[in-house]
């Protein structure tokens, strides 16, 4: 692009926020959006003093336009914890004053009945039924009559680990599948605290498994089509399970949404000379599989089961509360790698779900329901009929929803729309992101925030349906390492309006080794830099949460970040402190607070997951993922 291009691109910029808004302030209430102005000064003036300082050049970070968020200079921290440093310890860091303490782990049994984990065997099929299921990902906490119950994905399954004990680390024997797939899915479980710590409620009537197995229901428009057909139900009203469940949601009438989104890799064929779809291909679903549960279940072979892909990559309603409650499947909120699903209100109160399709070069979602939410029920079919929209991003600052129907896509029927989504959202022309994982609104304002994780294809190659990836908007930076967080504030304050303005909240980046863009925007410091933002979520104060998936080596480009962490940010003043660290070769995903906001829950995925690290046991132990709680040592709310 040429300078000329740059300097006519605005870059994007809002005038200082608002204070918070009072307490109580609906989600749904309008704010005025201040008038643009321009930030480019600033960014100007912070690449030259990087250049003075570091003495590199600056073309980089000059010819890659950033949108970023003006924030007012500095004023009074409303984050009371002293930041914790970057570290590579086998082990939870938080802040000095407060404590944490594994609540439950892979394998752990949720009934008496059960064997404890055995970290000889890793359980077996029948074990894994009943206990918590494995890599711990979104979480919700649902309460009912002083009983707390957790709602915990289960995203997948290391194969080294879940089949240690086997000379391949792959799944052998019919039984291994078994235990994969029940290792998958959802984890119900009713927790309760004794003498400060939280811990699993054995044998409660809440605690259930959701597993690959469990039958569910098929709902909206994609039910019944003729691509969701199988041998096992010819009417394609029905799934067998869920699996490679990633963030989620929760609905205001209480139930809990779970994403399912890598479901490729769960599908072979056993035909070597099979050529799959184009439809499939766009996917991801081919001839291998590194679960290979194809091996036990041949609904997972594409050569004979064709169409059983087509009932995985939805967004899955679940009543924890309701343990007998067959799930359904919102097809109307389209078919992708479904990362998590945030839930507004629109000014009407029409049902907003905002959800990003993590992978390079895919898009970010909005769906709006046709009815509305009312206090008290009758909200159990919201889901299942609306409009689903696609985002493009404008340079400039400005975006726009664009509504997926059969004729802008070229398709017959809204049902193939929700089945074949991401073949609709290219022909509409949607903007290729930077890996949409978490999107989160902010409870104070009406303004929402998507992580990009990263995107090393971004400006290299297209996506995976042949989608330029171009450098520029909400992506700026080529073959990305880093990440950033895109935020939109829709026309009107209204999550139902057509439009938004949008710019970037951070620019993730590595300051101690990079003078250009690489090193981040200025709300990123060598004291609280991060890579790889994916879990994201706001606290009842309006307080950003950030959970990272990112490059965890500590080196080169990463150099100083240790390993991945959960930092806080304040979205009126872009500060943004490191509150916790997780142990080695993890990933920090998942949140959840109790009611009192004294316990916040957070997972602790694929610990130790090439081999260096043995959390939370230590010594010679199996790794298991967890889900840890944190306290604050005088008693009080954690912030
Ligand atoms: Fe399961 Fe995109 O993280
Ligand atoms: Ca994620
Ligand atoms: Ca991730």
């Amino acid at each position: 692009m040429s300078r000329a291009g740059v300097m006519d691109r605005t870059l994007k910029a809002t005038a200082a926020e608002p204070e918070q808004a009072p307490p109580g302030r609906d989600t749904i209430a309008g704010e005025g959006l201040q008038s643009p102005q321009t930030d480019f000064a600033k960014l100007a003036e912070r690449a030259i003093s990087r250049r003075r300082l570091l003495g590199v050049g600056v073309s980089a970070f000059v010819t890659g336009s950033m949108p970023l968020a003006p924030f007012p200079a500095r004023a009074g921290s409303r984050m009371r914890f002293e930041p914790v440093a970057a570290t590579t310890l086998d082990t939870v860091t938080v802040p000095k004053g407060y404590s944490w303490h594994v609540v439950a782990s892979w394998g752990d049994p949720l009934w008496s009945s059960a064997p404890a984990f055995d970290p000889q065997t890793r359980g077996t099929g029948a074990s894994q039924e009943l206990a918590m299921g494995d890599n711990i990902d979104g979480m919700a906490l649902f309460s009912r009559d002083g009983r707390y119950v957790l709602a915990v994905n289960n995203e997948y399954a290391n194969q080294a680990i879940l089949h240690g004990n086997r000379a391949s680390k792959k799944p052998e024997t019919a039984d291994d599948v078994r235990k994969s797939k029940a290792a998958h899915g959802i984890t119900v479980v009713e927790i309760a605290q004794k003498g400060g710590r939280w811990s699993i409620v054995k044998d409660s009537p809440y605690n259930r498994r959701i597993t690959a197995d469990t039958p569910m229901a098929i709902a909206g428009p994609a039910r019944g089509h003729d691509l969701l057909k199988t041998a096992a139900d010819s009417a394609g009203t029905t799934a067998n399970g869920t699996f490679n469940n990633c963030g989620c949601g929760r609905t205001p009438w209480g139930t809990y949404l779970t994403c399912e989104e890598n479901f490729d890799d769960y599908f072979s064929s056993s035909d070597p000379g099979l050529a799959p779809s184009a439809a499939l291909k766009r996917y991801g679903v081919g001839h291998t599989s590194r679960n290979a549960w194809a091996t036990a279940d041949a609904r997972f072979d594409i050569a004979k089961h064709p169409n059983e892909p087509n009932r995985f990559g939805y967004v899955v309603e679940v009543d924890p509360l309701a343990p007998n409650a067959t799930p359904a499947k919102r097809t109307a909120l389209g078919r992708f790698k479904h990362e998590n699903a945030e839930v507004a209100l629109a000014a009407d109160r029409r049902v907003v779900v905002y959800m990003g399709d993590d992978e390079r070069g895919e898009f970010l979602y909005r769906f709006v329901s046709n009815g509305r939410y009312a206090a008290g029920g009758g909200n159990g079919d919201l889901l299942d009929a609306g409009r689903l929209y696609v985002a493009r991003f404008h340079d400039g600052g400005k975006g726009e929803w664009i509504e997926l129907t059969p004729a802008a896509a070229g398709m017959a029927s809204q049902a193939e729309v929700c089945i074949h989504t991401r073949l609709a959202a290219s022909t509409v022309g949607a903007t290729t992101m930077d890996r949409p994982e978490w999107v989160a609104v902010n409870p104070n304002k009406p303004e929402a925030y998507c992580c990009l994780t990263n995107n090393t294809d971004r400006g290299v190659k297209p996506n995976a349906g042949g989608d330029a990836t171009p450098v520029g908007g909400p992506n700026p930076r080529k073959a990305n390492p880093y990440g950033q967080i895109v935020r939109w504030r829709p026309d009107g304050g209204d999550h139902a309006a057509p439009r938004f303005d949008w710019d970037l909240f951070v620019v993730a980046g590595n300051p101690a080794v990079h003078g250009d863009s690489l090193a981040g925007s200025r709300n990123v410091t060598k004291d609280n830099m991060f890579n790889g933002p994916d879990g994201l979520a706001f606290d009842p104060n309006g307080l950003l949460w950030i959970q990272t998936d990112g490059d965890y080596g500590d080196r080169k480009d990463f150099a100083g970040q240790g390993n991945n962490q959960m930092l806080v940010g304040d979205p009126a003043t872009g500060d943004i402190r490191r509150f916790m660290v997780g142990p080695k070769q993890c990933e920090v995903t998942g949140f959840a607070w109790s009611p009192d906001r004294k316990a916040l829950f957070v997972g602790i995925q694929h610990p130790g997951e090439r081999g260096n690290g043995r959390f939370p046991g230590g010594g010679d132990t199996v790794p298991r993922s967890s889900i840890v709680a944190i306290t604050k040592d005088d008693g009080g709310p954690v912030v």
